[in-house]
């Protein structure tokens, strides 16, 4: 079929969606809403059998609903209607959530109903569930219904008649009056469930140290106390705040921009700079016991011959700092006595490359680019010459640019089914480095390589093993690819053979050390990072402060509508 997908942004679910339908083998096109004429004209060029809205803020017009069947992804359960729905669902504690792909029609979110998905809403922040567990409902909701709209045959079951079972509950934009936090009052479960129905957007807008600032993320710690409202600590950049009966920890804050141009959300010190008064840096133990409530981006566990450095970052964004700690927690698992080695998050990002809001905001963004490559190329470069075990990179989430050669610098990258991958710069205006010109062609051959970075399209897990840029898909929930992995580890640390393995892992390294050493591919991919850093004719600084504010940028849009119009 040929299918329109209309979205706001290309988003991550619009690019699973995408990803997901193209492997099912539809001719997948897609818009980003900027109007009702240029999403006619969208309608006329590709006259597609199907629209499909995956993430869509605007309305429909009449026009295009009624000639054409529009179908749209609402994150909620059947009835459930309005723009702030797992907001509100996080809001009030519901425990168990949905997916409805509905039909377009006069009154938003009231058209028949072509499929329903359910899904868990465990204790994590609004943007984590809508990338995993929202994102695999949608996904269950999106497949059926495009199945069902493909046999012809479906009657969409309307949302009133004798049929129709579920109660119909509208609610309203969650605006900033009903997240406020009162510090004095609530307790840390009311205050981080506030904190994670609006995480990563629009945060909470609270008052800290007489400024005005929202609040992104929240997490229980299970030591630290104080007056109700007091900051306590700092750890990795995240502010500690009391509350009545605890502490949340706060990573990242953003400004209220006075100048009606958005303010960049920063690590939470970073954001604070002079303001800041003169806290403890408490630091997180490397390996927290599993039922200490506290915040750790870093942690080490390990098990038997197994070794896993865990690290989850705000937006999978790694600063120089970042980069920094993570190499000294994985020379830390290089000492210790185990076989395997395992590098990633039990869930949501795995890493998006170097951190482009605290780049913004230096006072020497080139200089600080340079500063944040150089220490990610130093991580991958101490896993690259890891020779003494494997190393396998578990990718729970999304992963993107950087991020994806990080988890391509190990011998083995297993990947969650719904993760969607970018092996790409050039949105960005990057060439590149993370050794991506030794790692990825080997992996998937230079013709591929060459694809991939080109066309900066997303692609699936599935995809991604089909060409080889990952080794092994986990069909697991969200939930519960931390154990899968853990599982698939241990087997691996057993497996006969493993020390053979390793010996011709090491042997083979050093063939292609031989053959053109690591420091002339990093040296290469610097030399033009290089001048797309300094040169200020370069489109990266431009590109980047645009990202950062979520200013959508016209030619990365126009390349979008290109690419997905070239022909598979
Ligand atoms: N630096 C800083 N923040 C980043 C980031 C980066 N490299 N990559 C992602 N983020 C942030 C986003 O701004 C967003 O912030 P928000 O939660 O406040 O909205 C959050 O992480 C999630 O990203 P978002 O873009 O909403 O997720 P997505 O799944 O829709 O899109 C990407 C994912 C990776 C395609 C997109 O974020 C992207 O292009 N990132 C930049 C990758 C890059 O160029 N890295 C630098 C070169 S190594």
């Amino acid at each position: 079929m040929r299918i329109l997908l209309v979205a706001s942004a290309f988003n991550s679910l619009t690019q699973r969606v995408y990803a997901e339908l193209r492997d099912r083998g539809h001719g997948v096109r897609v818009h980003v809403a900027a109007g009702d004429d240029p999403l006619r004209e969208a309608v006329l060029r590709h006259c597609p059998d199907l629209i499909l809205a995956p993430m869509l803020k605007a309305v429909l017009p009449e026009d295009v609903w009624s000639a054409h069947t529009c179908l749209i992804v609402h994150p909620g359960p059947a009835g459930d209607r309005g723009p702030s729905s797992l907001d509100w669902a996080i809001h009030e504690d519901a425990a168990d959530w949905g997916v409805t792909v509905l039909q377009a029609d006069a009154v938003m979110d009231a058209g028949a109903v072509w499929a329903t998905a359910p899904c868990s809403l465990p204790p994590v922040g609004k943007s984590d569930l809508y990338r995993n567990e929202v994102s695999d409902a949608a996904l269950e909701a999106v497949h059926l219904a495009v199945r069902r709209f493909a046999s012809g045959r479906y009657v969409p079951q309307p949302q009133h008649g004798p049929e129709w079972k579920a109660p119909e509950h509208t609610r309203p934009y969650l605006r900033q009056g009903a997240r406020r936090i009162d510090w004095s009052q609530e307790s840390c479960d009311r205050i981080l469930r506030t904190l994670r129905a609006a995480d990563s957007q629009p945060g909470v807008l609270d008052e800290l140290l007489g400024e005005q600032w929202y609040l992104h993320g929240g997490h229980p710690e299970g030591t630290l106390r104080g007056e109700p409202g007091q900051l306590l600590a700092t750890r990795d950049g995240a502010i500690c705040r009391a509350t009545v009966d605890g502490a949340v920890w706060i990573p990242e804050l953003r400004r209220r921009s006075r100048d009606g141009r958005r303010a960049v959300k920063l690590p939470a010190t970073l954001a604070l700079g002079a303001d800041l008064p003169s806290l403890p840096e408490v630091p997180a133990p490397l390996g927290p016991p599993a039922d200490r409530r506290t915040y750790a981006q870093i942690g080490y566990r390990e098990h038997g011959s197994v070794g896993h450095v865990h690290f989850s970052f705000p937006g999978g964004a790694m600063s120089t700092e970042h980069c920094e700690r993570l190499l000294a927690a994985y020379r830390h698992a290089l000492q210790r006595p185990t076989d395997v080695v395992v590098i990633g998050g039990a869930r949501d990002f795995f890493s998006n490359g170097i951190h482009l809001n605290v780049i913004d905001a230096a006072p020497d963004p080139a200089a600080e680019s340079w500063a944040n490559i150089n220490a990610m190329d130093d991580l991958v470069a101490q896993i690259l010459t890891t020779t003494d075990r494997l190393v396998v990179s578990a990718v729970a989430g999304n992963a993107a640019a950087g991020g994806v050669m990080l988890a391509l610098a190990a011998d083995e990258v297993w990947c969650r089914r719904g993760a969607v991958l970018n092996p790409h710069y050039r949105l960005m205006g990057l060439y590149g480095s993370e050794y991506w010109t030794y790692s990825l062609p080997r992996r998937v051959g230079p013709v591929a390589a060459e694809h991939l970075t080109r066309r900066a399209l997303p692609v699936s897990a599935s995809a991604a093993q089909r060409i080889g840029l990952v080794d092994r898909v986990v069909d697991a929930a969200p939930g519960e690819f931390g154990a899968a992995v853990e599982e698939s580890a241990q087997r691996l640390a057993r497996s006969p053979g493993l020390r053979e393995r390793i010996a011709r892992k090491k042997d083979a390294r050093a063939r292609d050390e031989a053959d053109k050493p690591l420091r002339a591919y990093r040296a290469e991919e610097l030399a033009v990072m290089h001048r797309n850093f300094f040169d200020p004719a370069e489109p990266y600084h431009r590109l980047r402060s645009a990202f950062v504010r979520k200013e959508p940028d016209p030619d990365a849009l126009a390349h979008l509508d290109r690419l997905t119009d070239e022909r598979r």
